[in-house]
């Protein structure tokens, strides 16, 4: 069976796959946030070290894995562990958290394609407006969205690997890195843009704590995909004529670069918009400022640009978000997807069909939750605040699950499947790994300190989210 798995075609494909996947609205938008509250170049700084000390090797460890077992994460799981039934509880860990990330993913996504679609048909005026977020999401038309956005989703991932998700990234991810490129060159001819291109990098390094440090940290895992089983479904797809520590390496810095960029678009647009901005205020979530903040500055350019051209820059913006965000959602989906044929033996369409349904009503049930049905909008209570079902699968899939999935994989991989496999995987098409410093410092540091670092958010985590209790600054 493992002969005839499918493949990506191509290095380049393998490569703009994991990195579409990668590139989301966290670089978009949380780390160009994240960069303006936590000391510009100082919060820069940080991440950076992080994604080369921290992630880099997560990455080269989920890649080896389901490269090595040739299956999904569960599959892998399981195959590599020999059938313990102790581990098939992380394989089932890291295929329930892809499904619930898909599905809050889903709904921010069907968001994107919402102001997309308003924006380019003349309605920027009324994105603007203050309140339109809160009317928008309780509309009905986001029922509408749904359907376009599931259907594409689908369209994609009924292709398979090479056909579907390959092509498509082959498609998106050259378009994305214009339209980037182009918004950049754009807000930079605009007034005061270079105030926030000095504060963005001009490091401050008074606004570090260890709570901005496990934020960056947080942020780099969550960046890179990693934790999700993303990395591991792709290995499976990754030929054996490529090196994991190669395309590792590419893939860490396309999607360094590309949150950099996001950076350099962001706080400018913000900066030319209120050079006095206190950014201390800047909105807390990503999502207020993409739906909220960003729409008032993409109108207020039309006193220099006109209204259609003001339209036609937020249109570009929200397309650049939307098509980083469905190749992320593709990638999520897929892992579910890999493990319905790889376990249950079921055809691709029947896989998507069932995972359509299952977890569109999961997702429909977050629409719902934004105050049109009680229970769903006051789902629970914790640490004081009453939680909507939306914000529960937020907090806990995204915020505390992905820590606890890669201390499990840094363990497996290190103790369960042990080192020397692992070694023998990163060693394929890469004459150059073995005895490198690079290989002795991943082997060193997936057995020791990153488990540990890993376990400390988690466990911070833990505290902070559902028992309010701060252990660290
Ligand atoms: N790396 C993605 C991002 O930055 C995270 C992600 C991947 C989220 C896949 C969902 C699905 O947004």
């Amino acid at each position: 069976m493992s002969a005839s798995r499918e493949q990506f075609g191509s290095r380049l494909g393998f490569i703009l796959a994991a990195a579409g996947s990668a590139v989301g609205i966290g670089n978009l938008v949380g780390f160009p946030v994240a960069a303006a509250k936590y000391g510009g170049g100082a919060f820069l700084f940080i991440y950076a070290i992080f994604i080369v000390l921290v992630c880099l090797p997560v990455m080269m460890a989920e890649l080896s894995v389901g490269r090595s077992s040739q299956k999904d994460p569960l599959g892998s799981y399981h195959k590599l562990s020999e059938g313990s039934g102790l581990w098939s509880i992380a394989g089932w860990l890291v295929l329930i958290t892809p499904y619930m990330i898909a599905v809050f993913y889903t709904v921010i996504t069907i968001w994107l394609f919402g102001y997309l679609f308003e924006a380019a048909t003349g309605n920027l005026a009324q994105l603007a407006d203050p309140d339109n977020f809160g009317t928008f999401i309780n509309s009905n038309k986001v029922f509408i969205y749904f359907l376009a956005v599931a259907a594409l989703v689908n369209l994609i991932l009924v292709g398979g690997v090479k056909d579907g998700i390959e092509r498509s990234a082959k498609i998106m991810m050259p378009a994305l890195f214009v339209m980037l490129i182009g918004l950049v060159i754009f807000v930079l001819t605009l007034d005061n843009a270079f105030a926030g291109l000095s504060y963005y990098l001009i490091p401050d390094f008074s606004k570090i704590n260890a709570g901005v440090v496990n934020s960056a940290l947080s942020q780099a895992f969550f960046s890179l995909s990693l934790g999700m089983g993303i990395m591991i479904t792709y290995g499976s797809y990754m030929s054996r004529g490529e090196t994991i520590a190669g395309s590792a390496k590419f893939i860490a810095l396309t999607d360094t670069v590309v949150a950099f960029f996001a950076g350099l678009l962001i706080l400018p647009a913000i900066f030319s918009f209120n050079p006095n901005i206190n950014t201390a205020e800047l909105s807390d979530s990503s999502v207020s400022l993409i739906f909220t903040f960003l729409p008032k500055i993409f109108l207020a350019l039309q006193g220099s640009i006109g209204y259609v051209g003001a339209s036609a820059v937020a249109s570009v913006f929200f397309m650049l978000v939307f098509f980083a965000a469905i190749t992320s959602l593709v990638s999520i989906t897929e892992v579910p997807v890999s493990s319905l044929v790889g376990e249950k033996g079921y055809s691709r369409p029947k896989a998507l069909l069932v995972l359509t349904v299952t977890m569109g009503l999961i997702s429909i049930a977050c629409i719902l939750s934004f105050g049109r049905v009680e229970w769903l909008s006051g789902f629970v209570s914790y640490a004081g605040e009453s939680k909507s079902l939306f914000d529960v699968i937020i907090d806990v899939f995204y915020e505390t699950v992905l820590p606890l999935n890669g201390l499990l994989l840094c363990l497996f991989v290190s103790y369960r499947w042990k080192k020397h496999n692992f070694h023998k995987e990163m060693e394929i098409s890469d004459a150059t790994y073995q005895g490198s410093l690079l290989g002795r410092y991943v082997d060193f540091s997936l057995s020791t300190f990153i488990p540990v670092i890993l376990l400390l958010i988690f466990v911070n985590t833990v505290a902070l989210k559902y028992f309010g209790v701060s252990f660290i600054g």
